[in-house]
């Protein structure tokens, strides 16, 4: 029986729950062979709950890179290629906002390790398809649900679209980017470093009109994972363009999450809501700490360098004991728990959630650094 003790440095630990990681995935893959689960129930990838949109069909295979890579294991390779080959025709997808979420994990990171160009070229239709969202009257890619909406999510998506733009020359493409990441700017994050989750405009005029949301507390309150799309979203747009404006964005989101957030590091899923039933969101963490992992990397300031470090480190902390990373926990079939999805609607409430296990994987993977060779 393999040991799972969750004791040792931070960086054991890591190890230890990377581990288990591949531990967990490959009894998902040997159970339900090309599935693609967004969320448990009870602890179970499989089971009869609706999705609400098909956006986590790339993080499994996201898991297999990141296992494939860091570990070295052909074994991982060969099940990512499949994972990955698995989604291709989504790259002309119209009907989702998610291309980042599917493709940068799984084609770009392949196209990384092989450095073949028609791997690239799907990572690029991608992104191409994504700026066909752009509503040029409010100057923002739409959302899933309808073309009035902005999500907050898209920010996290925005990265493919950059990398499409700047790839191919394509002065359009960077100008619809860039303007949908101004119009977020201005309409979706606060004067606090808040955020809204959804922003409805006038797709005729490009008035905005209000702030809104569906996976939040209340439309004027604080949705945690939206924020952390954010936070990591506008520092990676900030890492394509260099337009400080992105880095401001991305580090205001971020102070208000250290500021708002218990010492932990791990936050409800709304940080308005009196008394969260539960107490916590822990994919929006898992996302928090490798989107300041990067922070950490791009801001101009040694102190902040320093505080999104640190304070990744203490989120880590936190996640890689067994009350989160279910070691201890017989029969659940996850990695990480207390993840939440959509509260209204009851879908992957206090459940294990697909981007909580690979932004968790993908944070455990930036804090040990590269891989060792050999
Ligand atoms: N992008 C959907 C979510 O964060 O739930």
């Amino acid at each position: 029986m393999a040991d799972w003790s969750l004791t040792g440095s931070l960086e054991e630990r890591a190890e230890t729950a990377l581990r288990f990681a591949q531990q967990q995935v490959l009894g998902l893959i040997t159970n339900h062979p090309d599935y693609f689960p967004l969320f448990t129930e009870g602890g179970k990838w499989k089971h009869g709950k609706e999705s609400w949109t098909n956006w986590c069909e790339g993080f499994l295979g996201g898991q297999m890179w990141i296992f494939a890579r860091r570990f070295g294991d052909e074994a991982w390779r060969e099940r990512a290629i499949h994972y990955s080959r698995l989604i291709e025709e989504r790259q002309h997808d119209r009907n989702v906002h998610d291309l980042g979420f599917l493709f940068w994990s799984t084609w770009r990171r392949w196209y990384e390790i092989d450095g073949d160009p028609e791997l690239q070229r799907r990572v690029i239709t991608a992104g191409k398809t994504m700026g066909l969202r752009y509503n040029e009257h409010g100057k923002y890619l739409r959302s899933f649900v309808a073309p009035e909406s902005c999500f907050i999510d898209i920010m996290m998506n925005v990265g493919i679209i950059f990398y499409a733009a700047l790839e191919r020359g394509d002065d359009d493409l960077l100008a619809r980017v860039t303007n949908h990441c101004l119009t977020t700017r201005r309409y979706l994050v606060r004067g606090d470093g808040s955020t809204s989750h959804e922003g409805i405009f006038d797709v005729g005029t490009g008035e905005f009109l209000r702030q809104s949301t569906h996976q939040g507390w209340r439309d004027d309150s604080s949705w945690a994972r939206g924020l952390t799309w954010a936070l990591y979203g506008f520092g990676t747009a900030y890492k394509f363009s260099g337009d400080e404006r992105f880095l401001d964005a991305a580090e205001r989101t971020a102070d208000f999450y250290i500021d708002r957030t218990p010492a932990n590091g791990v936050p409800p899923n709304d940080w308005e809501e009196p008394n969260p039933v539960r107490r916590w969101e822990s994919s929006a963490a898992a996302i928090a700490a490798s989107g300041m992992l990067q922070l950490a990397t791009l801001t101009k300031d040694p102190a902040r360098a320093t505080g999104y470090g640190t304070y990744a480190r203490t989120i880590l902390d936190t996640l890689l004991t067994p009350e989160f990373v279910a070691v201890d926990t017989p029969g659940w079939e996850g990695i990480l728990r207390h993840g939440s999805y959509h509260e209204r609607l009851g879908l992957g409430v206090d459940e294990s959630v697909m981007w909580g296990e690979y932004f968790f994987c993908e944070a455990l993977d930036k804090l040990l650094g590269a891989p060792a060779a050999g």
